[in-house]
């Protein structure tokens, strides 16, 4: 038997048969290659949840304006939850007319509510309602990750409370500068990432605009009521301009700087975490669960978590600066370009996510050793500065002390004798001075607010734990 011709495509129909939204106004279908070319379903349907939650306040909105009835919003609404549930549970099937969400959620919920689903897309169009699904995707993200950073904290801060009065030698140009307390050192991430957090609420507020009812570009003649929609998606505002809010992704950009920077942030802790397992320095040891081996070498393990860490911020910085460069030429209000804002910033959302939870894993795992740290730091090199001090404390101009004790130190390292018994030999040093290169000695003379010390480190704790417990109030 012969099977039968397939139909001719309808005018303005897809070549499956599908109509496009735009069929009334084309005489012919869309070409494959277009097709091909601007769909966004593949990485936008990661928005569906969104997309769902702004039609159920655009329905009800659509019924309060008197544009549906009752009955109708309430079979749109029911067709949504049947939508969401289809998503949900991977059921949902794609037509290949689905060029995005927005088309295929539309589609399916006329297939479900006739007519009334329909009436979906009244006063609404796909410019404002991208805008709208990506600002609540962004919200949502970034208190999340914000949420992950303070995980992250809190280990840096236990880490830093065990860690007692251990200490390491501080390093400017990575040589060896001037003992620091090893919770010193770990709260300098602390303190960054505080700063991040700051950021993604900020960046957070300011993205907190609700575009629906915006329309294409210029609003709507409908009676409807932004506001009201704006508040029904908890948003804390409309927009106060149709066309800014639909071509605008300042909160974006925005979201992919502060997540490129906090990425940056987890580089440098990365990079630390590689200096310190290597032989040469020892400062640590990984838990083999946070480390990899070698296919080749038996003997190796790899710091591998904090190597992506590192390299990936590299990736994150190109999400950001590729976004810069879509928005810079665009004219007002929305041009297709803005489809492209999409997959960096979920890709970087993804990888900060990944990164956060693996390099938290990896910090609560890793074993200090303490004996190398302190043998690096115990030095009597380290402790010039103290020496000198103590000379400044007598009276000496500091010029004249750093001139003094970088003398004994020449002569030390041209190897005449020991620093110690140079010290002891100087008249204006002495035992004095040479009791400051016992070990563990100099780090505890750091004794300014916000130095390296026990004592300022203690209130540092405190005020960093006082910080932890007022972020996790802004962020539960
Ligand atoms: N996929 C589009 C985007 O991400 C949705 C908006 C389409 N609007 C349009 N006028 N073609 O930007």
């Amino acid at each position: 038997m012969i099977a039968p011709e397939p139909p001719e495509p309808a005018p303005g129909a897809t070549p499956a048969g599908a109509k496009t939204l735009w069929h009334g106004r084309f005489a012919s279908a869309p070409a494959d290659e277009l097709l091909a070319y601007t769909v966004s379903l593949p990485f936008d349907r990661l928005l569906y949840r969104d997309d769902i939650v702004g039609s159920r306040a655009h329905v009800r909105g659509l019924a309060r304006a008197g544009i549906l009835t009752d009955a109708e919003r309430d079979a749109v609404l029911a067709a949504l939850d049947t939508t969401q549930a289809e998503l949900d549970d991977e059921s949902f099937v794609f037509a290949p007319s689905d060029e995005d969400i927005h088309t295929a959620v539309e589609r399916r919920v006329t297939e479900l509510a006739g007519s009334a689903g329909a009436k979906l897309h009244t006063g609404r169009s796909r410019n404002d309602q991208i805008a709208t699904d990506l600002r609540l995707f962004t919200k949502s993200a970034l208190l999340d990750i914000a949420r992950r950073v303070l995980r992250l904290q809190r280990v840096l801060l236990t880490r830093a409370e065990e860690a007692g009065d251990e200490y390491l030698p501080g390093y400017t140009h990575l040589q060896r500068a001037q003992p620091v307390l090893l919770a010193h050192h770990l709260m300098a991430h602390g303190w960054a990432l505080s700063r991040d957090v700051d950021r993604l609420l900020d960046a957070r507020r300011r993205g907190d605009v609700s575009p629906l009812g915006a329309g294409a570009l210029a609003g709507s003649s409908l009676p409807l009521d932004p506001d009201a929609v704006a508040a029904d998606l908890g948003f804390a505002a409309r927009f106060e301009n149709s066309l800014d809010v639909t071509s605008d992704r300042d909160f974006v950009a925005e979201a992919l700087f502060v997540l490129a920077l906090l990425g940056v942030h987890l580089s440098r802790i990365g990079e630390e975490i590689v200096l310190w397992s290597t032989d040469e320095f020892g400062f640590i040891r990984l838990d083999d669960a946070y480390s990899t081996g070698s296919s080749m070498l038996p003997q190796k393990k790899n710091p591998d978590i904090a190597e992506l860490a590192r390299g990936k911020a590299g990736r994150l910085i190109g999400n950001l600066t590729g976004l810069l460069a879509t928005l810079k030429g665009l004219p007002l209000a929305y041009n297709r370009d803005l489809q492209e804002d999409k997959e960096p910033l979920f890709d970087t959302v993804e990888q900060i996510t990944l990164a956060l939870s693996a390099v938290e894993g990896m910090f609560a795992t890793l074993a200090f050793k303490h004996d190398r740290m302190r043998a690096a730091a115990d030095s009597p090199y380290a402790a010039a500065t103290d020496l000198a001090e103590l000379l400044v404390a007598q009276g000496t101009p500091f010029r004249e002390a750093h001139a003094i004790v970088g003398a004994l130190v020449r002569r030390a390292l041209d190897g005449e004798a020991p620093l110690y018994e140079l010290v002891e030999a100087e008249p204006r040093l002495g035992a004095n001075g040479s009791a400051l290169l016992a070990p563990g000695v100099s780090v505890t003379r750091r004794t300014t607010p916000g130095g390296a010390g026990p004592g300022p480190v203690a209130i540092q704790l405190g005020r960093f734990r006082a910080l932890l417990s007022a972020d996790a109030a802004r962020l539960a």
